[in-house]
């Protein structure tokens, strides 16, 4: 399956939520959104991790079924899942007037897809639509159209839209957007779901023949080609901002690090991990992405394998990390950049959930992945404050306060 389709897969299926966000103009050329989490939404996290290994193309372990909630084939994808699947949506506006919708900002895909007043009523439901026909600056683009194939081999396809979008109060104008005609069903389980905005390094759109991607359109019409993220731990007050840096958001210099050459994601080295208070250090070098998209931190087994061992009742049952839920708490996991930045994810955002049908056992947020490049997720981007500078090919970490 080529990455291209599965990627996005999780896109959509990783993090999520309720939506309404709070909007804050900041200056004519910058913005920021808000980020909520939803207070109805339960966890389930053998199936973030399923849904990750998917979208990285990543095959299933064996046994991998015994710890999941999902019944049946673990290639299935239940509805109640998705909801719960999903943990920050932002509100982004669409045509003139605007018309907001709640979308998925995610670093780990490239386009830009919103269900429409096209979208077949049965893949619509009874989810609010952006309806073209309002908006007196809508064209379409002759001859344009897009389509993306899953990891599951479900598809969403449509046709092609030039307009103005609102994001946080800032205007891009004449961004090209993608009016989904028709939706899968394991795509249109999720109701708060109205589109995917994409923010990946690099990585083209699935429109042929090809547009320029909306996230690139924005960045050159902002003050300052870079966007950042402050995701919060347990906190509603998390936040992307776009042509800016908010310095009140870290605490610290921040460090940058060059993307690896030819990147198409977000994709850097790190050269070190150390286990807190266990004097355990590892040194080598491993390529990771940084993906908004996906909840966990998913790096490769060596890596996983000895922050594990630090953490004495830990075991590894059907291919997942778990642990007593009232065992000792975990451990911090640091991880050391070249440029000597040093990010600490503290062991209570490890503790990811307890599982649903086995409450007092609780999984890890830091999980193995047989694959190319590790995926650091939303557990580490709650730690950090993130800067994606696209002018300078480079991605930049900062200590921030943590818990506030
Ligand atoms: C997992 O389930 C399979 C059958 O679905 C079974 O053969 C295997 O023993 C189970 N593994 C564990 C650790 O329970
Ligand atoms: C679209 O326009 C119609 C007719 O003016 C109006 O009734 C409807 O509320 C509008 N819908 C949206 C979502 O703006
Ligand atoms: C990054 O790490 C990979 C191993 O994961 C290595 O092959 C590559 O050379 C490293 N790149 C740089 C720029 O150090
Ligand atoms: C993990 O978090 C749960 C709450 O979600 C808590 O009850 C439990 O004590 C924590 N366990 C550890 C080892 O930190």
């Amino acid at each position: 399956m080529p990455a291209i389709v599965v990627w996005l897969l999780l896109a959509i299926l990783a993090l999520a939520a309720g939506a309404s966000p709070a909007h804050r103009k900041l200056s004519p050329r910058s913005m920021s959104l808000g980020l909520e989490r939803n207070p109805g939404y339960a966890r389930d996290g053998p199936g973030q991790y399923l849904r990750a290994l998917k979208k990285w193309g990543v095959e299933i372990p064996n046994g991998f079924s015994n710890l999941t909630s999902i019944r049946g084939d673990v290639g299935d994808i239940t509805a109640s899942s998705f909801n719960h699947d999903r943990e920050f949506l932002s509100r982004v506006g669409f045509g003139t007037p605007f018309q907001y919708m709640n979308v998925d900002l995610d670093t780990g895909s490239a386009d830009v897809w919103v269900y429409t007043s096209e979208t077949k009523a049965v893949d619509r439901g009874g989810r609010a639509v952006w309806v073209i026909e309002n908006s007196t600056t809508a064209k379409r683009v002759p001859g344009a159209d897009w389509k993306i194939e899953y990891g599951d081999e479900s598809t969403a396809n449509g046709n092609v839209y030039i307009d103005n979008i609102d994001v946080g109060g800032f205007t891009v104008k004449d961004a090209v957007v993608e009016s989904a005609v028709e939706v899968s069903p394991l795509l249109t389980s999720d109701p708060y779901l109205g589109g995917i905005f994409g923010l990946a390094y690099g990585h083209r759109s699935q429109v042929y023949p090809h547009q320029p991607a909306v996230w690139r359109t924005m960045m050159q019409q902002l003050d300052k080609q870079v966007f950042t993220t402050d995701f919060k731990w347990h906190g509603d007050d998390g936040a992307f901002t776009f042509g800016y840096i908010d310095e009140s958001r870290h605490i610290d210099e921040i460090k940058y690090t060059p993307l690896k050459p030819g990147a198409i994601f977000w994709s850097f080295n790190f050269t070190g991990i150390h286990i807190v208070g266990q004097n355990l250090w590892y040194l080598s070098q491993w390529e990771v992405i940084a993906d908004t998209g996906t909840s966990l931190m998913l790096l490769s087994p060596d890596v996983v394998n000895t922050y594990y061992s630090a953490v004495p009742a830990a075991r590894f049952e059907d291919s997942t990390w778990v642990f007593p839920c009232n065992s000792s708490p975990l451990p911090d996991f640091e991880i050391g950049l070249a440029n000597g930045w040093v990010g600490r994810v503290p062991g209570r955002y490890i503790n990811y959930t307890s599982l649903q049908d086995d409450p007092k056992t609780c999984m890890g947020g830091l999980q193995p992945i047989d694959h190319p490049f590790g995926i650091l997720g939303a557990v580490f981007l709650k730690s950090v404050y993130a800067v994606y500078d696209v002018a300078g090919s480079r991605i930049g970490f900062a200590h921030k306060n943590l818990d506030i």
